[in-house]
């Protein structure tokens, strides 16, 4: 059975292990543009050991990002930035990764330390101009705008957002693309009935729900090489019978399968603020692995993973081909060494040789 410490292969491409860093949003971003932050926050990261290092959400259109700050990919000029970082991450042994994404009904808020700095009149500001869409006029809470419902044509648009983004991708030398379908956001907002009412070919039947993430990975198909990756992050359950289920998402992962889609990036929750989601250790680590042995389609488990041991416990009884790490790797993005180290596998360790002589 398969270590931490093995490589993995997907397509034309092998980590050189089976840690991946999280995608986490940094609101570091100036109009989309990502800064000096991302090169030395996901630079840090790659010399850190891990074997794939995600970029943040990043936004597919404006109205997509989450908050003012978030990174975006709906510009040529969001280019030239990319380019470095994703030099950077490959000169130092790990695969660059994006999550492409869009915020739906979620979007417009205000970066989460704006009211301690000096962005409140940007955010406010943002905050006029910045008309939410959705697959229904529906608010996620008390305090969110109520989100514009989407016209066919609208979600047509969107559709062709995520492929011109996904050729950027390319063009800014990512080799492993992920599509954001989770944690209630645009695509999420169409798969799950408790936040998608609508009764034309996008909505009703699982089919319908499922019609814009489908397009989506068929829309990118066209820009996208076959020889490199395309991952999903799903939210796996809502954690509510009325919600998107597990059995959903198996039967999903079959769908994805078929249209090329590599990965599932198996994370959940988030469709609705009232849903108690019951966060423990490795909470999540279970529906990767229902979805890996139901559907023979490669899974990444995330959530609470922290412990080396045990994430190569993950990894060699077949819950997951990848672990990936968010918060516990912006404690320490040395954690893949240090895991090395403490389990000592028989390849070699990922430590930089600038850093030897410090082991
Ligand atoms: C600061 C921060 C930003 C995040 N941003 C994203 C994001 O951009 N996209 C995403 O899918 N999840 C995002 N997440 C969720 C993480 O990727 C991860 O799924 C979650 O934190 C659980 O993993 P952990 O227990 O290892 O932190 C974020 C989490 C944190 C802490």
């Amino acid at each position: 059975m398969p270590q931490l410490f093995d490589s993995f292969t997907l397509k034309s491409i092998t980590l050189r292990n089976r840690i991946g860093v999280s995608p986490m949003c940094q609101y570091s971003s100036q109009d989309g543009h990502a800064s000096d932050w991302h090169l030395v926050h996901l630079g840090s990261r790659a010399i850190g050991g891990a074997g794939l290092v995600m970029m943040e959400a990043t936004a597919v259109t404006p109205e997509g990002r989450i908050t003012p700050g978030d990174n975006g990919i709906y510009l040529d000029s969001h280019i030239p930035k990319l380019i470095q970082i994703t030099k950077f991450i490959k000169e130092h042994g790990a695969v660059p990764a994006i999550q492409l994404a869009h915020a739906g009904r979620k979007a417009a808020r205000e970066i989460p330390w704006a009211s301690k700095g000096s962005l409140s009149s940007v955010v406010a500001k943002c905050k006029d101009e910045w008309t939410i869409v959705a697959p229904s006029a529906l608010a996620f809470d008390e305090g969110f705008q109520v989100p514009h419902a989407l016209t066919e044509m609208e979600i047509t648009e969107i559709v062709l957002a995520f492929k011109m983004a996904a050729k950027r991708a390319l063009d800014s030398g990512f080799e492993f693309l992920e599509i954001h379908s989770a944690h209630g956001y645009l695509i999420h907002s169409f798969l799950s009935p408790i936040s998608n009412y609508r009764n034309d070919r996008y909505g009703g039947s699982f089919e319908n729900r499922s019609r814009f993430l489908l397009e989506i990975i068929e829309a990118i198909a066209l820009v996208w090489p076959t020889h490199l990756p395309v991952a999903v992050r799903l939210s796996c359950t809502d954690w509510i019978t009325e919600g998107w289920t597990l059995s959903d998402s198996v039967y999903l992962a079959l769908e994805l399968k078929k249209l090329g889609v590599d990965l599932l990036d198996c994370s959940s929750g988030s469709i609705a603020p009232h849903i108690k989601i019951p966060v423990t250790k490795h909470y999540q680590v279970p529906l990767s692995e229902e979805i890996r042995n139901k559907t023979g389609i490669a899974t990444a488990a995330v959530g609470l993973i922290t412990d080396a041991f045990e994430a190569n416990e993950i990894i060699f009884t077949g819950k997951a081909d990848l672990v990936f790490l968010a918060r516990e790797l912006l404690r320490n993005p040395y954690w893949p060494i240090q895991a090395a180290q403490k389990l000592n596998p028989p390849q070699q360790k990922p430590i930089p040789v600038q850093y030897l002589r410090g082991f």
